[in-house]
């Protein structure tokens, strides 16, 4: 997911990705959810081939991301690389740097009135689920809102990846990201 400011002439990108085998998995319901019905299902041998060899929208998936987290090194004021599996065991810390980032700190008068709090309720998972467009709304024409929203739970993947998968993929990331400092946490 990428989030692009423009304010004025500074440009501002905030980049969330999140570990290679949740996201694997939950590209391969989608791209069954909104696949045109005349199309046959792709199974989850075949969609696992072509995310190996990067032959995926926006793929290779590991450039995409170190594309994004380079420049986030080169420049941390212009673009905030966050990781899905951080923000969920520290929302407030990552909530907090957020605002940090796109220089609108939270005072400590909101902080005591709970603003942060509300922040996250707001944005929770279940309430956007929940919300009347993201249920019934749609774009195009096999696209619902809805499919944008499975579970957004963390290690789901072990529920679908063989140890073969799980093995093939961990190498092939630890060769394409070794050295940048970019990994995961998988457990
Ligand atoms: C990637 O894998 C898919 C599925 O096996 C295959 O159809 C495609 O030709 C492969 N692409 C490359 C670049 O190897
Ligand atoms: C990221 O930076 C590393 C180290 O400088 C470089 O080897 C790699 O090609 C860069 N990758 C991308 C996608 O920009």
């Amino acid at each position: 997911m990428i989030l692009f400011l423009s304010l004025n002439t500074l440009s501002m990108m905030v980049y969330i990705c999140r570990n290679p085998f949740d996201t694997f998995v939950s590209s391969w319901m989608f791209v069954n959810k909104i696949k045109p019905p005349s199309m046959p299902t792709l199974s989850l041998e075949e969609a696992f081939e072509m995310y190996c060899n990067g032959s995926v929208g926006f793929g290779p998936v590991w450039n995409h991301m170190l594309g994004y987290w380079n420049e986030s090194k080169e420049r941390p004021k212009n673009v905030l690389f966050l990781k899905y599996e951080d923000l969920k065991e520290d929302v407030v810390f990552h909530l907090k740097k957020l605002a940090k980032f796109l220089e609108c700190p939270f005072t400590l008068e909101e902080e005591s009135e709970g603003v942060i709090e509300n922040i996250i309720k707001l944005c929770s998972f279940e309430k956007m689920k929940e919300l009347e467009v993201n249920k019934i709304g749609r774009f195009g024409r096999n696209f619902e809102n809805k499919f944008l929203f499975r579970k957004g739970e963390i290690g789901d993947w072990t529920n679908y990846l063989a140890s073969s998968m799980v093995e093939k993929l961990s190498k092939i990331f630890e060769e394409k990201l070794g050295g940048s400092g970019l990994n995961f946490r998988v457990k």
